[in-house]
């Protein structure tokens, strides 16, 4: 980490440049808070649409479910009721029409006995009043169920048959004549009419005993398709939720991987509903907000700390055009006399030149080490490049490593934040340096990716590799292999981070003793766009 050193080390410089270079830093300083603004815009955005959906929380989809399997519970309930109600019914005026029956056949007994015998007929009137007032006492019930028409033919039936036994009885004992001759046509009406009685009574307790079975059937099956119907809501309802649920939580494992590569897209909505994982989205969101302003704050300290390793090395380069400016006017002061003109305006020219050298010099530090956010621009990586070997050209001259860099001829620009990719390159030409040994060579080119419109960018160093064990940790936070004040383990987590805002990828490829490639795509770019929208535009939640 950057200590309060190295952050003096580089507000000194800022404070030149900006006198320095007005216009520019005006204009960087612009960028930055825009940049910072319409971040702070897009979260807003992303809030408001997150909440402007109906609601329909998880809670609630379980409440529901419940209360969907109460209810379809308590509708089969009710039905299942109905029915037992209805069987008791049934059971109920069978029994009565058996009673009625009983009665009914107990009078045709002592009828036929009549006949046979002559004997009692009155006792069977009594077995007739009885069936009587089995229909009265049980009208309602018969009623309910074999209607007014029926109720009244039994009743008419008894009536008629009691009447039919009265003139029976009423002609005594004469068995010849023409009273016999009545009385035989009574004995067969008398017959008929209780024929007719019991039929009807049979067929309706037939009728009913139909009825019945099918009642009993309907509650049997209600029941089988009571429990398939509750089978399938609960399915239903187990997936949907389960989905709803599980799905998210996958998705958030994703969000959480992006986000540890760097790439902070905000969370917008694509639901139609807002739930409880809108909250977490939102909460997300705020984590993605800070944690970008915190890693702003530790590229900002990293780079301070580059540029502090670098000092050192720039002001060693700065002695050769000021020693030449020096050596330049002392001898226009010492010769004034003996030059002429022509002379005397090549030596002013001379230290113009130089002059002009220093202040790139400084000028390429000045405008790596400067504080800025997110500034925009398409952008020149062989130029870039360039100006990030001659920062740590005294580094390589010091460790005498060579250094070579070739460029294919008319690379497309990309569209990103300069001093970022610049912090990106210096990592990975340091790290090169790092690894090689003096005397060792370092190979930068830039050229067109194997896909189509990304760049490449290779460090190449035959240094000592990484070994297996360790290639997996690189990219983490804080891993490094270099001594304490050496190696902060933030150059790759960081280039990473940048690499992949800016919508690229960064590769590495190492065999322990022979060297390593670092590998950095970049998406190419006609037009200016965001870093993060341009390559993310789908959106994910
Ligand atoms: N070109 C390279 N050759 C060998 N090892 C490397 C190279 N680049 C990176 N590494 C390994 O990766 C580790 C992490 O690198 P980095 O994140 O830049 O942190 P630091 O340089 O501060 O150690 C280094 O400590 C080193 O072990
Ligand atoms: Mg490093």
């Amino acid at each position: 980490m950057a200590s309060p050193l190295h952050l003096k080390q580089a507000k000194a410089p800022n404070a030149m440049i900006e006198a320095a270079q007005e216009k520019t830093e005006d204009a960087a300083g612009q960028g930055a808070v825009n940049t910072r603004h319409e971040r702070a815009r897009d979260f807003e955005e992303a809030r408001k649409a997150l909440l402007a959906r109906p609601g329909f929380s998880v809670r609630a989809q379980i409440y529901l479910g419940f209360a969907l399997v109460f209810l379809f519970t308590l509708i089969t309930v009710i039905g299942l009721l109905m029915s037992i109600y209805e069987v008791d019914h049934k059971v109920r005026f069978l029994e009565t029409v058996n009673q009625y029956l009983i009665e009914i056949e107990q009078a045709r007994r002592f009828e036929k006995n009549y006949f046979l015998y002559g004997t009692n007929l009155k006792d069977g009137l009594e077995n007739v009043s009885s069936a009587n007032r089995i229909l009265d006492s049980n009208k309602e019930q018969i009623l309910s169920i074999t209607g007014e028409n029926v109720y009244n033919q039994m009743l008419s039936n008894l009536k008629e048959y009691e009447v039919l036994i009265n003139r029976l009885l009423a002609l005594g004992d004469a068995w010849d004549g023409s009273e016999a001759h009545a009385k035989e046509a009574l004995t067969d009406e008398v017959r008929e009419q209780g024929q007719n009685m019991i039929s009807l009574a049979a067929e309706l307790a037939l009728k009913e005993r139909q009825a019945l079975t099918k009642t009993i059937s309907r509650a049997r099956r209600m029941h089988i398709y009571f429990l398939l119907a509750l089978l399938a809501i609960m399915t239903v309802n187990s997936f949907i939720l389960a989905r709803r649920v599980l799905d998210r939580i996958e998705q958030y494992k994703t969000f959480a991987q992006r986000i540890a590569s760097g790439d902070y897209t905000l969370i917008t909505p694509k639901r139609s509903y807002r739930d409880e994982f809108t909250e977490l989205a939102l909460a997300v969101n705020q984590m993605v907000l800070d944690v970008e302003a915190r890693e702003e704050l530790l590229i900002q300290s990293h780079k301070l700390r580059a540029v502090g390793t670098l000092t050192a090395g720039v002001a060693h380069e700065l002695n050769n055009p000021i020693n030449n400016i020096m050596i330049t006017g002392h001898m226009f002061l010492e010769d004034y006399e003996s030059t002429d003109d022509e002379e005397r305006m090549d030596m002013m020219n001379d230290v113009v030149n130089e002059a002009n050298r220093a202040k790139a010099i400084i000028a390429n530090l000045l405008d790596f080490a400067r504080e800025s956010g997110s500034q925009l621009a398409p952008l020149d990586v062989a130029e870039m490049l360039k100006d990030t070997i001659a920062l740590a050209s005294n580094r390589l001259k010091r460790s005498k490593i060579n250094i070579e860099f070739s460029s294919t001829d008319k690379l497309p620009r990309v569209h990103g934040d300069s001093q970022q990719l610049r912090q990106v390159f210096l990592n990975l030409i340091l790290n090169a340096i790092d690894a090689s040994q003096s005397g060792g060579n370092i190979t930068v080119t830039v050229l067109p990716a194997d896909e189509p419109h990304y760049i490449a960018v290779k460090v190449i160093d035959y240094g000592t590799g990484i070994p297996k064990h360790i290639l997996g940790s690189i990219f983490d936070p804080f891993f490094t292999t270099k001594s304490q004040g050496k190696g902060t383990g933030l150059g790759l987590s960081m280039s990473q981070g940048i690499i992949t805002k800016h919508g690229g990828q960064i590769r590495v490829f190492s065999q322990e003793g022979h060297g390593t490639t670092f590998t950095v795509t970049l998406p190419v770019t006609t037009f200016p766009a965001k870093i993060t929208e341009e390559t993310h535009m789908s959106p994910l939640y």
